[in-house]
């Protein structure tokens, strides 16, 4: 997999963080005699979808070499992950992909975004003074692998697209592999806690330099997770507040990140959006009946699928803020799609009405659109923090 990505061989104390969270009962390798020459994996987790919470196999470390490219070994595991997926009864899976032609063929649709964020500490002034109670920490990582769960457990509920993480997966966070600090300091963790306990908390590096003008260093951010408001503000205005640095960056920021309206200068951060995770809806059935709704309405859709056929033909979706059902059906459809679209709206984070416009959607019955749009909104942009 290292070959295929055109990086270094794995150290020890690599495999050794990748051992605790990888599935070998749902990890696939291709043999040409004793060689591995193409790879994939799944890892079992649950995620966060509007009004619910549902397993979700997480794609991953998929590879295949230069030297056996274009012969059908993706479309081969691809094939048997889905197949495995189904069978298991995991209703989704989900991934990030490395280059972005790569899954629609498979059904995956893109379905959140994430930002890329630069601000500038000198254009960072906040617009309100800080409260007083804020109780920040720099901890430990024996300290930080229960507190940091529990605050990632608090702020997953009602955000769709993030995933569970136990604490073997904060641990893998946490782990500072020299290969991630790219000359940058080893991690600082801040812990922000309040009278129900953990509720936030930031990981970050900071890459030092000067010049002529005198300090100029970098404050990698790496995450930034917050449970309520007074969390989130807190922990921005430390990163925010580290002397001798000019600027904070970020990756897999929420496109919607409310600093923008904490700042007196709402033109930061300077922000560049991205695709995040890719959905597959692996049996439309049971996702569509595992979400909740905006508004009660009755939908049929005329869906398409190439490469998993159990989800083929007129499905009608009854649903509404307080349950669903979705079930096969005869009526005529109102809507026609590919499951990969159903895919990129799943969690919200795009509308019928723009895969209409790219002459994804055909609206078959008039008004059929607006009324999808209406009923699969949700409170929240659908955000992925967690790489895989
Ligand atoms: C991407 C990768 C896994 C594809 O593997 P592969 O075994 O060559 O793929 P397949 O032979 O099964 O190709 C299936 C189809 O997808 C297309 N395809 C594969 N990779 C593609 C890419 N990067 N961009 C566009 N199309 C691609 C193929 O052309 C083929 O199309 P066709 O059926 O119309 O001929 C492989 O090139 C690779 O390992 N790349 C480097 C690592 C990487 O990016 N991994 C993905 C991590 S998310």
């Amino acid at each position: 997999m290292r070959r295929a990505f055109g990086a270094s061989l794995p150290t020890d104390e690599e495999l050794a963080a990748s051992r605790e969270i990888t599935e070998f009962d749902r990890t696939l390798a291709f043999f040409d005699g004793p060689e591995i020459v193409a790879t994939a994996g799944i890892f079992s987790y649950e995620l966060t979808v509007p009004g619910g919470l549902l397993p979700c196999a997480g794609v991953t470390r998929v590879s295949v070499l230069s030297t056996h490219r274009r012969r059908g070994l993706l479309t081969a595991m691809m094939r048997r992950q889905l197949d495995d997926i189904h069978e298991r009864g995991e209703p989704l899976a989900a991934l990030y992909a490395s280059e972005a032609p790569i899954y629609g063929r498979f059904g995956y649709g893109l379905a959140t975004y994430q930002a890329s964020v630069e601000v500038q500490r000198a254009h960072a002034t906040f617009g309100k003074t800080a409260s007083a109670n804020e109780q920040l920490s720099l901890v430990d990582v024996a300290t930080a692998v229960p507190a940091f769960t529990r605050a990632w457990e608090q702020s997953t509920r009602g955000q769709p697209g993030m995933l569970r993480l136990d604490e073997r997966w904060v641990r893998n966070l946490l782990a500072d592999l020299e290969l991630h600090r790219e000359g940058a300091s080893p991690h600082y963790r801040v812990l922000y806690q309040d009278d129900t306990g953990p509720s936030g908390f930031a990981i970050y590096r900071i890459k030092m330099d000067w010049d002529a003008s005198g300090p100029n260093g970098t404050l990698r951010l790496e995450m930034l997770i917050a449970a309520s408001p007074e969390a989130y503000a807190a922990l921005w205005r430390h990163v925010l507040g580290v002397d001798l640095t000019a600027r904070v960056t970020a990756e897999m920021r929420p496109i919607d990140e409310p600093l923008r309206f904490l700042l007196a200068d709402s033109r930061q951060p300077k922000t560049r959006v991205e695709d995040g995770l890719w959905v597959r809806l692996v049996d439309v059935l049971k996702a569509l009946a595992g979400r909740r709704y905006a508004v009660d309405d009755r939908l049929v859709f005329g869906v398409r699928d190439q490469f998993c056929p159990w989800n083929r033909g007129r499905i009608e979706l009854q649903g509404g803020p307080n349950g669903a059902q979705a079930r096969s059906t005869t009526a005529s459809p109102d809507l026609e799609l590919d499951a990969a679209d159903l895919g990129a709206v799943y969690l919200s984070g795009n509308r019928f009405w723009t895969l209409q416009r790219a002459g994804r959607i055909t609206e078959l019955r008039q008004g059929a659109v607006a009324r999808a749009d209406a009923m699969f909104a949700a409170d929240r942009v659908p955000w992925c923090p967690s790489h895989f």
